[in-house]
């Protein structure tokens, strides 16, 4: 497994293996990885003939006060799931690297920006774009894999992916959960014991929502105040949005069907964590 920190070097390396038609796939990340980022890499593996894996903390997706500086990192650990996952090639560079002095160049997704994680995080969305632009440039991917937990990410990649006409083709992976149901994500670390036990509070919201629709409820209202209560009965939870839209638009719904995602951020103590799901999606 190389690990190369240099755009130069990897730019070079995937031009290389292009020539010789050999299939990137690519996984990027922020590092601190998790089982839910090895599904990714373990299916990378199956649909290129090239896995790369980047880990890079990027700056300009966190705002102002957000959890830039303590963000967990782990490159051993990170490296030692690489090499579980068969990955060929581990990009990490530095901001420096990846920001040169001047850098004044971004890329926004309007509409699909605009709501959710968009509303809570202003300029999260430009950070994330700019720089899975930059990557897709830098490791010349054929295919890159991300989670659906991010689906509002997910669903801005592809529009720009689309609109840009990159040509990568995005697949997206579903969300994993630990066996209780919390969805797998880096900052779950930052939950104390109490915290971690209070934050299933999100996926039973989620439960309750898909076990109320499926049983024929489909006023978005009901669905919500009845998830709403649930995550409110928890002391530690303050809802951050909790809401059901369009799938494909993110337009909010009234009246819900199987192609209504649920989607909820609730700060747990200092902890923002998000989860969403499909409502008409099997378990
Ligand atoms: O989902 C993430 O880890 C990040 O937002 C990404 C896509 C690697 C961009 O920094």
């Amino acid at each position: 497994m190389k690990i190369i920190s240099s755009i130069r070097e990897i730019q070079d390396l995937a031009l290389t293996l292009k020539r010789d038609v050999r299939r990137i796939a690519f996984v990027p990340t922020m590092g601190f990885l998790h089982e839910g980022h090895a599904s990714l890499l373990r299916e990378g593996r199956k649909r290129g003939d090239v896995l790369v894996l980047s880990i890079f903390v990027n700056p300009i997706q966190f705002g102002q006060h957000e959890d830039l500086d303590r963000y967990p990192r782990n490159l051993d650990g990170d490296c030692a799931i690489a090499r579980e996952c068969d990955v060929d090639i581990v990009f990490t560079p530095t901001a420096a690297e990846m920001y040169p002095g001047g850098f004044q160049t971004s890329i926004r997704v309007s509409n699909l920006a605009l709501p959710l994680c968009g509303a809570s995080r202003p300029g999260h969305f430009d950070g994330v774009a700019t720089v899975v632009t930059k990557l897709f440039n830098i490791v010349q991917p054929d295919v890159a894999l991300f989670g659906k937990k991010d689906f509002q990410q997910l669903a801005i990649i592809r529009r720009m992916t689309l609109d840009l006409s990159l040509p990568v083709e995005i697949v997206g992976m579903p969300i994993v959960r630990e066996a209780d149901g919390l969805a797998m994500s880096s900052r779950n670390a930052y939950l104390s014991p109490d915290e971690r036990r209070s934050a299933l509070c999100l996926s039973r919201a989620i439960r309750l929502a898909r076990e109320r629709y499926a049983a024929g409820e489909h006023t978005a209202e009901t669905l919500l105040t009845a998830a709403q209560e649930l995550i409110e009965a928890e002391p530690a939870a303050l809802i951050d949005y909790l809401e059901l839209r369009d799938v494909d638009t993110l337009e909010t719904v009234s009246t819900v069907s199987d192609s209504t995602l649920m989607a909820l951020a609730v700060k747990i103590g200092a902890t923002r964590l998000i989860d969403n799901t499909l409502l008409g999606d099997e378990p």
